[in-house]
């Protein structure tokens, strides 16, 4: 194909790039796709630049740059098409099909429901208009005034030492959970908390017992992880295994969401609790606690019973809580309390798979903890979502009637 033509779009007004790499670009693509055959002569660089009105060194830049790929060689003082291209003619001509190159897990993942939408009464997202703005503002702008330009490489390995102190003191007051501060791991949403455990705590191949119907997000996790995962039923009293099940598909993992069952609002009873702790006995079984319900409870809804993990701090429990519902689930910020046995063996595990970072904003939220505000906001939204019929069986009913009679826009998310 006659080079005039090839190159009819190098000085078209709207290209973006500078001249020279647009020469590069179409001289490269033409040889690509073999309009300029192997062993095809490119006139002189003096030659192209006086026929198609360019200087000199854009034309030499291009063809350098085609000679370091191996796209055209010099040849007897001339430069031509190479025989055979570089790599990149080995690579196949077309996109192969996306689906082909995900993993067998990633293409079997069921389908979420979007977190991006905030429509009225969508689960788990805390009402955002009460969210204290200026007051959180104001502890990030501290945060950002006492960090020093060396700490925004990396955050503190398990999170900053002054949030894992405030969250050991948070869960200790107001969740029965007994841990030190280096028993907090701070992590990016209980989503990673959950992946996490599926990595680091099983193998592919092992068991996960999951509530059904329960958390969407939790059941991937453990796919993606290559867990073969069991649906254990739910009644009032939370996830009901019944006995052989304990005797076919013995779990190496058992996630279970404590203090409102995830989506039924069922609480664990105190009497299953003891029970799945007596099980762990003798077991090579891990219990992740996702306590991410525990923060608001309306008036009418039972009092929520202290974390499993408080019940036998030694026993293998991984507990999980979130500052999505306490705060926003944009945020990222949630946390695992890991047994005391196991800090410096999980820990290592954890840091050697995962990096640190939201360095101002840990510290910013430690701040909003230690000052109160976090107590003053959670009294608030408190009262807020009894009427946002969120949490508790009893308000999921009344939410139903709400929808039915088309009354939610006086609901307090819509
Ligand atoms: C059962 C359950 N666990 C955990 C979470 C919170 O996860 P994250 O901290 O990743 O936002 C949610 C959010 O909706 C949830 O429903």
């Amino acid at each position: 194909m006659p080079l005039k033509l090839l190159l009819r779009t190098l000085h078209d007004p709207a290209a973006q790039e500078p001249r020279q790499l647009r020469l590069y670009q179409l001289l490269k693509g033409a040889i690509a796709d073999g309009r300029l055959g192997p062993g095809t002569r490119l006139p002189s660089s003096r030659q192209l630049a006086a026929d198609h009105g360019l200087a000199r060194n854009t034309v030499l830049f291009s063809y350098q740059q085609l000679l370091a790929e191996g796209w055209v060689q010099a040849h007897r003082g001339g430069t031509r098409v190479a025989s055979r291209g570089p790599d990149h003619e080995a690579a196949p001509p077309m996109a192969p099909a996306c689906a082909g190159m995900l993993s067998a897990r990633a293409r079997q993942l069921p389908a979420l429901h979007a977190h991006e939408s905030l429509l009225p009464f969508a689960p788990g997202v805390p009402d955002l208009n009460a969210f204290p703005w200026a007051s959180w503002a104001r502890c990030l702008q501290q945060a950002w005034g006492e960090v020093r330009a060396r700490q925004l490489v990396a955050g503190h390995p398990g999170g900053a030492p002054e949030l894992r102190h405030s969250v050991a003191q948070f869960l200790s007051g107001r969740r029965g959970v007994v841990c030190t501060p280096e028993q907090v791991f701070i992590v990016v949403g209980a989503q990673m908390a959950l992946d996490a455990c599926a990595r680091l705590l099983a193998d592919s191949g092992d068991t996960a017992w999951l509530e059904n119907p329960g958390y969407g997000a939790a059941r991937n996790t453990m796919l993606a992880a290559g867990l073969d995962v069991v649906g254990v039923p739910v009644d009032a009293q939370g996830m009901a295994p019944d006995e052989g099940l304990w005797q076919r598909s013995p779990p190496r993992l058992i996630v279970l969401t404590s203090s409102h069952q995830y989506p039924t609002g069922a609480v664990l009873s105190l009497q299953r609790r003891l029970d799945f702790l007596r099980r762990l006995h003798g077991r090579d079984t891990w219990l992740i606690e996702d306590d991410y319900g525990s923060d608001f409870r309306h008036a009418r809804a039972s009092p929520a019973l202290p974390a499993i993990q408080g019940l036998q701090p030694q026993a293998p429990v991984i507990y999980i809580g979130t500052f999505s519902k306490l705060l926003y689930p944009g945020l990222r910020m949630a946390y695992m309390v890991v047994p005391r046995w196991a800090v410096r063996e999980l820990g290592k595990a954890i840091r050697n798979l995962y990096r640190s970072g939201q360095v101002v904003e840990q510290r910013a939220l430690a701040r909003f903890l230690n000052s109160g505000q976090l107590t003053h906001h959670m009294r608030r939204m408190a009262g807020l979502l009894y009427f946002s019929g969120m949490y508790g069986p009893d308000a999921l009913c009344k939410l139903h009637v709400v929808m039915r009679t088309g009354l939610h826009a006086c609901i307090r998310l819509a």
